[in-house]
């Protein structure tokens, strides 16, 4: 497994492997790796004959209070993961190498970041946007890796991709869940024990949801407000939305629409803050 630092370097090693024709699959992230990384690098190395995957803290996609210096950092364990999981090159630019300065070019999607994530962190998808062009120009993959956790990254990412004809393959894979239901994210990493544990209300609230659809009620005020009454039962929860939106438009939605009603949750436990979402 190669570890690059140097855009250029990254630059020819990604033309010289196109040249001989092998499928590039990308897998950006931002380190402190867990299990659905694993996944997302596994499908990469279903689909391509060559894994890069990226770690980099990526600052301009955090807002000036947020936690980008409290972000979990961990890049020796990081390598080991990414070995073991048999990545081909670990791609570990500084920031300096990606937003040298007097850096001033930034991509922006204008409707799908809107809303969600977007009324609490307004320059967040600009800055994820950014980078991840970026990460295309240097690597040029012909497929890029990315989780459903995340999913209106997922939805503003695949449309980046068409409205500018980028030619890569954006997969978007399950999210990976622990035990309890958390969904893996490398800010649990910053729980401490009894936070850890109230943070798995977020999945059954998500769950509790899925039983009342299941259950034939498609009353989105009804669901909706049971999703909030399962979240309060932690007084550590803090809700920032729980909403339902077209899973691709991300449109809200007044009526479900079956397979496409995403159940977008974000939340405050105490400090940390945290997603999820289902899909009805
Ligand atoms: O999902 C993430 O970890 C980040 O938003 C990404 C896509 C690596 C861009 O920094």
């Amino acid at each position: 497994m190669q570890i690059i630092d140097s855009v250029p370097e990254m630059q020819s090693l990604a033309a010289s492997l196109r040249s001989n024709d092998r499928l590039i699959g990308l897998v950006p992230t931002m380190g402190a790796l867990h299990g659905g990384h694993i996944e997302l690098m596994q499908a990469a190395k279903d689909q391509a004959d060559i894994v890069v995957v990226t770690i980099f803290v990526n600052p301009t996609q955090f807002g000036p209070s947020e936690d980008f210096d409290a972000y979990p950092r961990g890049l020796e364990q990081d390598i080991r993961m990414c070995e073991e999981a048999g990545a081909d090159i670990v791609f570990v630019p500084g920031v300096e190498e990606l937003y040298p300065d007097g850096y001033s070019t930034f991509i922006s999607e204008e409707k799908l970041s809107e809303g969600l994530c977007g009324i609490s962190r307004p320059n967040h998808f600009r800055g994820v946007l950014t980078v991840v062009t970026k990460l295309f120009n240097i690597v040029h993959p012909d497929l890029a890796v990315f989780g459903q956790k995340d999913a209106q990254q997922a939805a503003v990412l695949k449309k980046m991709v068409a409205d500018l004809h980028f030619g890569v393959r954006i997969l978007i894979c399950p999210t990976v869940r622990e035990e309890d239901g958390l969904a893996m994210s490398s800010r649990n990493r910053s729980l401490h024990s009894t936070q850890r544990k109230d943070a798995a209300v977020i999945y059954q609230a998500l769950q509790s949801a899925k039983t009342l659809y299941d259950s034939g009620n498609r009353n989105v005020d009804r669901i909706l407000a049971e999703v909030t009454h399962t979240l309060s039962t932690s007084r550590r929860i803090r809700v920032i939305y729980v909403n339902f939106v077209d899973s691709e438009t991300l449109e809200p939605l007044n009526e479900l629409v079956e397979g496409r009603s995403l159940l977008a949750v974000a939340v405050w436990v105490d400090e940390v803050r945290l997603i999820d979402n289902i899909i009805l």
